[in-house]
């Protein structure tokens, strides 16, 4: 499957190397081409069975059916407006948590989320995912937390798309966990806020992992 990646950061990276590691091409689009040819470069170590990265430019078509917004919260809507009715059809993930300013809370009220918000803007026929919230980049990178794969918690109103999703979430050697419709992305960003807080005090660096164990 191909997968669009608008954003060059962090979560760009970790992302898509567990994409690249399942097996599925990655366009990474970027502001800044530079960034995007950077990041493209050091990852094509990590594609495997024959995955492609590629490059575009931002506000290029987007022919890919899955596209990922790696993107701060504050810059996700306009973004979204910008491409508008290219995302139609498309499976948009949201993976932003939406910090306020202190960053000791969200900037999102209470009777919503960022991926809802995100949703209100997007065409109506744009099926919005929540995912990858709360996996560190590094993480995503590494695959693994002390031996343990990730969960990968995936929120939605479509049960097709979210298996999708969770079949590239596998394939990245990740295990993927169906936590309900879209509005369970309050709790799934209330729960990437503690993850974040809690790491000063654990001293675990944004490399320790939220994981359901039975
Ligand atoms: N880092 C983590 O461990 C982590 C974990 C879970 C969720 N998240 C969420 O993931 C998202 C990305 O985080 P990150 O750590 O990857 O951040 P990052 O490293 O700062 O990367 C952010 C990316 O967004 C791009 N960008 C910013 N404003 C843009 C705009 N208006 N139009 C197009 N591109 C824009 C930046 O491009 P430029 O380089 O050109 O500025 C950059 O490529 C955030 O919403 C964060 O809450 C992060």
């Amino acid at each position: 499957m191909n997968v669009t990646i608008i954003g060059t950061g962090k979560m760009a990276r970790g992302i898509a190397t567990r994409l690249l590691a399942g097996g599925h091409s990655v366009t990474l689009v970027g502001r800044e081409t530079s960034k995007a040819t950077e990041l493209a470069i050091s990852l094509t170590p990590a594609a495997k069975q024959g995955a492609r990265v590629l490059t575009a430019r931002f506000g290029a078509p987007i022919a890919d059916p899955i596209v990922i917004l790696a993107v701060w919260y504050s810059a996700a809507a306009s973004i979204v407006q910008q491409y508008g009715a290219q995302l139609a059809g498309k499976i948009l993930i949201d993976i932003t948590n939406p910090l306020n300013a202190t960053y000791d809370g969200l900037a999102t009220a209470p009777d919503t989320s960022a991926a809802e918000e995100i949703a209100k803007v997007a065409p109506a026929d744009t099926i919005v995912l929540k995912a990858f919230n709360t996996t560190f980049a590094g993480t995503l990178v590494a695959g693994q937390v002390a031996g343990q794969p990730l969960d990968v918690f995936i929120a939605g109103d479509d049960a097709e798309a979210k298996a999708t999703v969770s079949r590239l979430v596998t394939d990245g050697g990740l295990r993927a966990i169906d936590v309900g419709p879209l509005r369970r992305a309050r709790q799934l960003e209330g729960l990437g806020l503690l993850g974040i807080t809690l790491q000063g005090p654990l001293g675990t660096g944004f490399m320790s992992a939220w994981k359901i164990l039975s």
